[in-house]
Parts: structure tokens; C-alpha cells; sequence
């Protein structure tokens, strides 16, 4: 039809050509116009119904969580694994039928954790590893893989948490915290994620903190650290799913409360049984939860989770209201 329209009559004068070829233009332009917003109302159309079907796919998993998904055989990657959190985390993985692949800076603390998956009769490993340290991250994983074979899960877990005013963090041990808090995740990530792209599957895991989703005093550069570890597993997240390349590639990050390992030397809450100390156990069965269920966010308790989105809502006044009321932190670590 088009064509037809640019085609020059018998008789036609080269200035009635002319008129043509313009307004043939502005056809073209209107029938572009139209196009762009039928298709705009067609993906807006499709975008609501999807919007719809998936909110109401979510309120049923939320009513009647899905089954959760089988370990048993999986590489578990668990850094930072000799103590607290690390070392739960390498024995439930364990009874659960998953080889741990446990590493940590502490040898004899890391060596223990692996005696004593032995001891109750499941698979693990031990390395010793700064994971802070790409260089020896790097060895270490080219033994994993000699050794034990391609991780399948890696669990970004070591951390550390220096707690005194800003201006009291030298810059080297700013530095620290970020090497080991979050330079780390990006050496582990890089060392194994090629792997989890071309098996298909795979699944990271980092531990953050609630200190990463609602800052405090006394932890600055470690708050800032754990919401680095935020953008690092979001923009992963989004990087790995867009148009669809690797869906099968899972990001969960978690945001525990304190748990009693000792890490938070001074504890300030002041509603105790409104916000309660977890153990090392029961925050390692959360986040074996969650990651059996391939949840993206898992907070410690739960709870935290929704407070979280409303503190967001509120003004920015109301929030440091409801901050001061429950007056909850970690005081400076003197000793
Ligand atoms: N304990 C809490 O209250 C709490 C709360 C929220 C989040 N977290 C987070 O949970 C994670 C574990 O905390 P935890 O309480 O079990 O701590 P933890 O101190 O009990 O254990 C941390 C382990 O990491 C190891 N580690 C430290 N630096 C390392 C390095 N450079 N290379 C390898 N291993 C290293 C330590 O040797 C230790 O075994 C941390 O990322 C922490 O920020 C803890």
C-alpha cells in the first residue's frame, strides 16, 4: 500500500510528487505513533494481569509455603565457618546430606567444625582461607575443585564487626571490614559463579545483617559494608535474570537481628522479648530455610522484615521517634 502511494500518476507534476512523498512521511509517522501505543496499552495490559497472577501466586506461598527444595549432594561452600553462625550453618547443611566445603582464617577453629560433621557422620572438607584475599581465595577454590569437585551453593558467611564511634575507625581497619565483609563476597562470587553459568544452577548465599536494611551508631563502616553486600546480591539478582538468561541461578541475602555468637559484644535492646537474641542455631535453620524455599531476602526473625517496609513509609521524623522508643543498637566496644 505504501508503495502505491509513492508511485508517480501519468501526469503527475514533480511538486504534486513532492506533496506525496511528504505526506506518505507523515502517514508513516502517525501509523508508527499508533503502533507504539497500541503496544504500550497491549504490555500494560499484560503487565497487570501478570502483576495480579503473581500477587496472588505470593499470598499463597506466603498461606501454603511450596516444599522445599532437596540438598542432599550439593557442594555447600560455607565461609567464616569455624565459629558462630559459619560453624551451625556447616553442621545442619551437613545433616541434610549436602558435602560442606568449610573455610575460615582460624585453622584449628575451622579443622574443629569439620571433626566434628565427621563425627556425626556427614561429608565435609576444610580449608584454610583469608577470604579477603583473592589471591588465596583463588588457590583455595583450585583445590575445592581438585578435591572435592564444583560448588553448587556458596555461602558468603565471614564476617567481622569492629563497634566504636566513626571517627575512632582507623582507616586501615575500615579497610578491613570491607575486604572481609564485602570484597570477599565479590572474590568467592567471581571464583564460582562462571561455574554455576555454565552447569545452569547454582546459589548464592550472603550473610548481611539488619544493620545492612536500617543503620545504627557505633557500627558505620560495618553498616555501610552490609548494605554494600545489598547492592552486590540486588544487582546480581537483576544481572543473572534479565531477559530470562540465567533463571535457575538463585540470590538469597540475610539480614539476621543479634545472635548470641559473641560477635555483638554490647547488646542494647530494650524490649528483650519484643527482640529477642537468637542462637547460632536457630538463625542457621532460618537460613537453611530460606535458602530450601529460594527466598531473595531472609530477615532474623521475620518480623523485622515487615517493620522494615513500614519504617520505610513513615516520615523521616516518625522514624527517629520510633527509633529513640525502642532505643535498640550495639553500644561501643571497649574492652
Ligand atoms: N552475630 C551477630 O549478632 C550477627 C548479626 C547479624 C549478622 N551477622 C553476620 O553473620 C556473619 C557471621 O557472624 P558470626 O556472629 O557467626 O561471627 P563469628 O565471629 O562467630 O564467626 C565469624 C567467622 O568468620 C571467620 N573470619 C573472619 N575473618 C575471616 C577471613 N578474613 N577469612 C576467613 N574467615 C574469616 C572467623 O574466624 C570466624 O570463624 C557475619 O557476616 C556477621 O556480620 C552476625
Amino acid at each position: 500500500m505504501l508503495r502505491m502511494w509513492t508511485l508517480r500518476r501519468p501526469g503527475m507534476k514533480p511538486a504534486d510528487s513532492h506533496n506525496n512523498n511528504n505526506n506518505n512521511k507523515k502517514m508513516i509517522g502517525i501509523i508508527m505513533v499508533v503502533y507504539q501505543y497500541v503496544l504500550l496499552v497491549c504490555d500494560f495490559v499484560h503487565l497487570v494481569l501478570l502483576s495480579a497472577f503473581l500477587m496472588l501466586k505470593s499470598i499463597w506461598h506466603f498461606v501454603s509455603p511450596p516444599p522445599l527444595k532437596v540438598i542432599t549432594g550439593e557442594v555447600i561452600l560455607v565461609t567464616g565457618a569455624g565459629h558462630g553462625i559459619g560453624r551451625e550453618l556447616g553442621l545442619q547443611f551437613a545433616r541434610l546430606g549436602a558435602r560442606v566445603v568449610c573455610l575460615d582464617i582460624n585453622e584449628a577453629n575451622n579443622k574443629k567444625t569439620v571433626t566434628d560433621i565427621s563425627k556425626e557422620g556427614g561429608s565435609a572438607w576444610g580449608y584454610k582461607c583469608d577470604v579477603s584475599c583473592k589471591e588465596d581465595v583463588h588457590a583455595v577454590s583450585n583445590k575445592i575443585r581438585k578435591e572435592v569437585g564444583e560448588v553448587t551453593i556458596l555461602v558468603n558467611n565471614a564476617g567481622i564487626m569492629p563497634c566504636k564511634p566513626f571517627l575512632r575507625h582507623t582507616p586501615e581497619e575500615v579497610i578491613n571490614i570491607f575486604r572481609i565483609n564485602v570484597f570477599s563476597h565479590f572474590w568467592t562470587v567471581q571464583e564460582w559463579l562462571p561455574s554455576f553459568m555454565t552447569a545452569g544452577r547454582g546459589h548464592v548465599v550472603a550473610v548481611s545483617s539488619i544493620a545492612g536494611l536500617m543503620a545504627t551508631s557505633n557500627l558505620v563502616p560495618y553498616c555501610s559494608s552490609k548494605y554494600a553486600v545489598r547492592g552486590l546480591m540486588d544487582g546480581l539478582t537483576e544481572e543473572m535474570r534479565y531477559a530470562g538468561r540465567n533463571p535457575n541461578i538463585k540470590f538469597t541475602r540475610v539480614h539476621p537481628f543479634i545472635v548470641d555468637t559473641g560477635l555483638a559484644k554490647k547488646p542494647r535492646i530494650r524490649f528483650p522479648s519484643f527482640n529477642p537474641i537468637t542462637t547460632a542455631e536457630q538463625c542457621a535453620a532460618k537460613i537453611i530455610e530460606g535458602v530450601c524455599r529460594e527466598e531473595e531476602v531472609v530477615c532474623i526473625p521475620t518480623k523485622d522484615y515487615y517493620g522494615h517496609i513500614i519504617m520505610q513509609m513513615l516520615p523521616r521524623p516518625v522514624q527517629k521517634a520510633f527509633l529513640d522508643f525502642m532505643d535498640t543498637g550495639v553500644d561501643e566496644d571497649t574492652s
